[in-house]
C-alpha cells in the first residue's frame, strides 16, 4: 500500500491509472477508521483495480465551537486498517494544500441540505460537498463509496454528482452496528462508559419505530412523540431532531410508510449522535 500526501502527485498518479484503463475506487473518510470505513473499503476493493482511501479532516465541514480540533485522529492505525481492506493507495494531503491560501471556490447543493443535519449544522454540507468534488478531481474515481450511516450526505453527493457531471458511479452502502446495535461511528471515541450505554437510545428508538410502523402504526406525530419520550427518559441525552422523511427528497411526510426515512440527532453528554433508518429496507 503506498501513502500520497501531495495533491499533484495523487493526480499524476490517478490520471496515469486512467490512462492504462484501469477502473478507480475512492472512499473518502476523516480518518480514525472503524469497520463501518472498513466495510466500504472491502467493497470498493471488489468493484474497482485500483482503491484509493482518502484521509483528511476536513476543516471546512466543520462550525465555529463544532470538534474540528478535538477529531479523533491516529494515522498509523487508520494505515493498518487501510491495508487489511485491500487499499492500493492512502490519500491523506495536508489542509494547507486542500485549502491553499487565497481559496474562495466552494460547491453548494441546495434544498437537500437544508433539512436535518443541514438544519442544525449551518455551513456543514458546503464543506462537504467542497472537498467531496475536489477530491473526484484529484483521484479521478469511476465509482465512489459513501455510507448511509450519514444518509442525508449520500443523497447531497448524489445530487451534486449529478447537477455538476462528475462521470463517479456513487454506491451507498449499509450502516455498520456494534454487537449491541450502536452505529459505528469515530466520534463514539468521546463517549464515557456510561455515555456509551446511553448512547444505545438512538437504535432504541429506531427499532421502537419499525415495530409500530410494522404493526400498523403510520402517523408521523404518534411515532416522533413516542421517540421524544424515549429520549426523554436518558437523562444524559438530548434531541437536535427526529424526523420522518420521504427517502428521495428528504420533505417531511405526515403518513409513514416503505420510503419514509426516520433519521435522528440526538446528543449524548457533548457528544452528537446520528442514525436512521428507512421503513422498507431491511435493516
Ligand atoms: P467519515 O465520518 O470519516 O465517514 C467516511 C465514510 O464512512 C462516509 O461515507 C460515512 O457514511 C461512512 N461511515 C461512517 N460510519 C459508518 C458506519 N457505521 N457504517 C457504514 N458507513 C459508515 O463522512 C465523512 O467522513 C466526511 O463527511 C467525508 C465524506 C469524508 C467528507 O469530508
Amino acid at each position: 500500500m503506498q501513502v500520497i500526501e501531495s495533491v499533484k502527485d495523487m493526480q499524476t498518479f490517478s490520471a496515469s491509472a486512467k490512462k492504462r484503463g484501469t477502473v478507480i475506487g475512492l472512499v473518502p473518510t476523516m480518518g480514525y477508521l472503524h469497520a463501518g470505513h472498513g466495510s466500504l473499503m472491502v467493497e470498493g476493493r471488489k468493484l474497482s483495480q485500483l482503491l484509493v482511501a482518502s484521509i483528511f479532516v476536513n476543516p471546512t465541514q466543520f462550525g465555529i465551537g463544532e470538534d474540528f480540533e478535538s477529531y479523533p485522529r491516529n494515522l498509523d492505525g487508520d494505515l493498518a486498517i487501510a491495508a487489511n481492506a485491500g487499499v492500493d493507495v492512502v490519500f491523506a494531503p495536508k489542509a494547507a494544500e486542500i485549502y491553499p491560501d487565497g481559496f474562495q471556490s466552494y460547491v453548494n447543493t441546495e434544498k437537500i441540505t437544508l433539512p436535518l443535519c443541514g438544519g442544525s449544522r449551518p455551513g456543514h454540507f458546503r464543506g462537504v460537498t467542497t472537498v467531496v468534488a475536489k477530491l473526484f478531481n484529484m483521484v479521478l474515481p469511476d465509482i465512489a463509496l459513501f455510507g448511509k450511516k450519514d444518509f442525508q450526505q449520500l443523497a447531497v453527493i448524489r445530487r451534486m454528482t449529478m447537477d455538476l457531471n462528475f462521470p463517479v458511479k456513487i454506491i451507498g452502502m449499509p450502516i455498520v452496528r456494534e454487537a449491541d446495535g450502536l452505529a459505528m461511528s469515530s466520534r463514539n471515541a468521546y463517549l464515557s462508559t456510561s455515555e456509551r450505554q446511553d448512547a444505545l437510545c438512538l437504535k432504541s428508538c429506531i427499532d421502537q419505530a419499525r415495530a409500530a410502523y410494522l404493526s400498523g402504526e403510520c402517523s408521523r406525530t404518534a411515532l416522533q412523540t413516542a421517540a421524544q419520550w424515549l429520549i426523554a427518559a436518558v437523562s444524559s441525552a438530548k434531541i437536535d431532531y427526529i424526523e420522518f422523511c420521504d427517502s428521495r427528497t428528504l420533505e417531511t411526510v405526515e403518513t409513514v410508510d416503505e420510503n419514509t426515512l426516520m433519521a435522528l440527532a440526538v446528543r449524548v453528554g457533548k457528544t452528537r449522535l446520528i442514525d436512521n433508518t428507512v421503513f422498507g429496507e431491511n435493516q
